[in-house]
């Protein structure tokens, strides 16, 4: 049996294991219609291709690739001036990759970890449970089922809110910037914010600017956008649209 000293937390990769073998496996099947007919190589080298890119992507985001994922999540904290005393609540926590770093750099803060844990994603309320313990960090977490849609929170309920990259995700919410609203609307007056999401994609928040403005007009008494994408430690080809690309962080004080 392994000791919880040797364990890893698992906060899982942002490519899903399915990007990369369904494509896979199209490919090895155009591939062998290939042998009866060339012209079926076409589809098979298309289909390589993506699974190729989504492998690329995998191996990037993962701690043996350089660990893009874990260092785009450390922007969010990087923005952060905050005291670490009182309540603070990730929306859209997943396996806890945000939570757990959270409450290790803030050893005096309790943390809230909410999602939805829906079918889409392989994370799990007991998987932030077991990462919390790995983490030595279970005693000031707790993790809890809701959607960020209407968060199950009395306004002004934390002094700090954090999110990575779940407001779009937000079905039961047409309009993605009232998450936004949702989720500022927890936050103590006073208390600081910090939401990375794809900000970028004029369809979901309009331009970034308008946003900001939006924002203010809220109530919110400090408002800054940076663009994420910009970071130079990010892979080329990790920055396309579809990838991360669009996204941005939105922080500032209430
Ligand atoms: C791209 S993942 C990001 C997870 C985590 N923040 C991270 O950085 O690893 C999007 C997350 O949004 C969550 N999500 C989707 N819809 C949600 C909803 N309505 N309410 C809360 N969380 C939701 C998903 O379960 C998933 O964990």
């Amino acid at each position: 049996m392994q000791s919880s000293a040797s364990l890893k937390p698992d906060y899982g990769n942002w490519v899903s294991k399915k990007f990369m073998l369904a494509p896979g496996l199209l490919c090895l099947v155009f591939l062998g219609l290939a042998f009866l007919a060339p012209f079926w190589a076409v589809p098979a080298g298309l289909f390589g291709l993506v699974s190729g890119y989504f492998i690329y992507s995998y191996l990037r985001f993962s701690p043996r690739g350089g660990d893009v994922q874990a260092r785009i999540v450390g922007l969010i904290l990087d923005r952060l001036e905050w005291d670490g005393m009182g309540q603070a609540l990730d929306i859209g926590c997943g396996n806890g990759a945000l939570t757990l770093r959270l409450a290790q750099k803030y050893p005096a803060a309790q943390i809230t970890g909410l999602d939805f844990w829906g079918k889409n994603w392989d994370y799990s309320k007991q998987v932030c449970e077991q990462n919390a313990r790995i983490a030595g960090v279970a005693e000031r977490t707790v993790f809890q089922k809701a959607s960020a849609s209407a968060l199950p929170f009395a306004d002004g309920s934390f002094d700090l809110a954090v999110s990575n990259l779940t407001f779009h995700e937000v079905s039961d919410a047409a309009d993605k910037r009232q998450v936004l609203r949702e989720a500022l609307r927890v936050v103590k007056p006073g208390g600081k914010f910090a939401f990375q999401d794809l900000f970028l994609v004029e369809a979901i928040y309009g331009k970034p600017d308008e946003l900001v403005s939006l924002v203010k007009s809220w109530g919110i008494r400090e408002v800054e956008f940076v663009r994420t994408c910009d970071e130079p430690f990010i892979p080329a080809l990790l920055k396309l649209p579809f990838m991360v690309g669009r996204i941005g962080i939105l922080y500032g004080e209430k």
